[in-house]
């Protein structure tokens, strides 16, 4: 099964814990981009009525257009639920995320939420983290010294570009993406880098207990953390 199906499958699945009357926050990416079609189906079909926080601009842009009730974080501060894609999840629920630039809307929204859920393809599931490279957001602002001091962890931080230019989030930073390789222990790797001076977050996403939902075989498998 194509790695498009399975994204489009989790997404389905995600959908179906959307009820009325709920808050959520809604994630960033090629995943979210089917729980967003699931969901404006069932606005359409089932009447179903909800007001989504969004992760990401561009999130807020598709969303307003299919005529979800947009509101900020600020306005509600309380989500009953949080629904995004991980670039890799470990057998303990810990993420990388970050892939689509907006970790630190995500971390935002994840902690406001009563419930975190976690959308995944088979593709997305290691040992260990760190064959992703891992985001970190950094201030523009002397960002190459941030560089130097995540270098001196012992990896080769690359500055995240967009055609020529260095991707701006939608916090206005830089991203660097590092490849650790090895994450044995993700919370001490995210303090240690979060310590850093420049360093806005980091994509490690080790303290949520979510529930994962992943797309597997053309079967969609849930684990609650
Ligand atoms: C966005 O910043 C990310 O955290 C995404 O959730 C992650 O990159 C997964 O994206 P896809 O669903 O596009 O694989």
């Amino acid at each position: 099964m194509d790695v498009n199906a399975e994204k489009r499958q989790a997404g389905d699945k995600a959908a179906e814990y959307v009820q009325s009357g709920m808050t959520i926050g809604i994630g960033t990416g090629s995943t979210v981009y089917w729980l967003i079609q699931a969901l404006a189906r069932r606005i359409a079909q089932e009447n179903l009525g909800f007001r989504a926080v969004a992760t990401s601009e561009k999130t807020a842009h598709l969303i307003r257009g299919l005529g979800f009730d947009v509101v900020s974080l600020d306005q509600v501060k309380h989500l009953d639920l949080a629904i995004d894609g991980a670039d890799e999840v470990d057998p303990r629920g810990h993420l990388i995320k970050g892939g689509g630039g907006a970790l630190v809307r995500e971390r935002l929204v994840a902690r406001a939420a009563e419930r975190f859920i976690v959308m995944v393809d088979e593709s997305k599931q290691v040992q260990v983290l760190g064959k992703f490279p891992l985001p970190i957001e950094v201030v523009p602002f002397g960002w190459q010294t941030t560089s130097d001091r995540i270098r001196d962890l012992g990896v080769d931080p690359v500055l995240r570009l967009e055609g020529q230019e260095a991707f701006v989030s939608d916090n206005g930073n830089y991203i660097v993406d590092a490849k650790f390789k090895a994450i044995p222990d993700p919370d001490r790797l995210y303090r240690s880098v979060k310590l850093l001076a420049g360093v806005v977050d980091v994509g490690i996403f080790a303290e949520f207990k979510p529930l994962i939902i992943i797309a597997k075989d053309g079967e969609v498998k849930e684990q609650q953390w």
